[in-house]
């Protein structure tokens, strides 16, 4: 390290003006971020030292080596992460969920596999978390709202759970169905939106290797609120295609209904790919502030086509008419 003095810069150990055991602990810092850039040079993708918070289950994983599975962006803090949310079953406000899901039950989960497959069934969640091997990815989530927040996942992509049940030539859609219980989620019922909360996926987009089922984040279980015990993350598309509590994936021919395009279908279309070019109807899509970062004073940044995952997934919709299909 260099430090200025009178007489120029010289070198000097850091042991000199450090204490030991700070120093030591630095030092196991940085061989730690020495291992982390081995890891980055072997191709294992450049993995960040992710606060765990501790309050929950340990959920083990890999860091992520798949193309646009890590990011250089700081995630957002576990705090915003966690009382910062939409799941519109515990309420409206952000700070609801955090508030009111302690009440959701995930004891004994499973989720229905329906629809065009050649094996249909029920997958118990214990099944489900041994399905495939658990992989930590650092994805840029935006919101239509305007609002993104970068959330290290714990789970594995879509596709192999997909690739287990075999859809039929005839499937071209997924639709996932989420929990939808009165008596445990205070606000379903409610008019705001109609009940079950339900998205859809084509199968391709789907089946891509960045759609991930997700199991946990910050390398902890799910907590309630951001969508207990497994949720979609689709990291191109704003933040309400990713259905928090799924207990039913359906495979059809048809597109299937969504939850926030019942409710409002000129605002909210099918595809609700992250696009700057289009805005939403009543304001503009080109920027965003990242939560964490200094509150609703940080300052925006620019939104990204695709949410900066266009060499990923740009080639989904070659020829699509991104102006018709928002
Ligand atoms: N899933 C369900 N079941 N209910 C919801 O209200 N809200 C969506 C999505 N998934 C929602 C949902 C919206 S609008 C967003 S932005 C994200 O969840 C928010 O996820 P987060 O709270 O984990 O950031």
């Amino acid at each position: 390290m260099l430090i200025r003095s009178d007489q120029g810069f010289n070198h000097r150990a850091n042991s000199d003006i450090t204490p030991a055991h700070v120093y030591a602990r630095r030092r196991e810092f940085v061989q730690q971020l020495a291992a982390l850039a081995c890891l980055a040079g072997s191709g294992q993708g450049l993995a960040q030292t992710v606060q765990r918070p501790g309050k929950l289950a340990a959920l083990n994983s890999v860091v992520s080596a798949l193309p646009g599975a890590q990011t250089a962006d700081t995630p957002t803090p576990y705090k915003n992460a966690s009382t910062y949310n939409n799941f519109y079953e515990f309420g409206t406000d952000k700070s609801d969920p955090a508030q009111n899901a302690h009440s959701l039950k995930t004891q004994g989960w499973s989720v229905e596999i329906e629809g065009l497959v050649k094996k249909p069934g029920r997958l118990h969640l214990e099944d489900l978390l041994k399905l495939s091997a658990m992989e930590e990815r650092i994805y840029r989530m935006r919101c239509v709202e305007g609002w993104s927040m970068v959330i290290p996942w714990v789970g594995y992509s879509l596709s192999e759970l997909i690739k287990k049940v075999e859809p039929l030539g005839s499937a071209k859609y997924v639709e996932f169905i989420t929990l939808a219980d009165p008596k445990t989620m205070p606000y379903v019922g409610s008019r705001i939106l109609s009940w079950p909360y339900t998205e859809g996926l084509r199968l391709d987009e789907a089946m891509h290797p960045l759609t991930m089922l997700s199991f946990g984040m910050y390398g902890e279980v799910l907590p309630n609120q951001n969508g207990a015990p497994v949720r979609l993350t689709v990291p191109w598309k704003y933040g309400f295609k990713s259905g928090k509590s799924i207990v039913k994936i359906r495979f059809t021919e048809n597109q299937p209904a969504t939850a926030w395009n019942k409710a409002a279908a000129h605002e909210y279309g099918f595809y609700s790919n992250v696009n700057p070019n289009v805005d939403h109807p009543r304001w503009s899509q080109a920027s965003e502030r990242r939560i964490g970062d200094g509150g609703i004073l940080a300052k925006k940044v620019k939104t990204l086509m695709f949410n900066g995952y266009e060499a990923q997934v740009g080639q989904l919709y070659a020829g699509l008419d991104l102006t018709k299909n928002f």
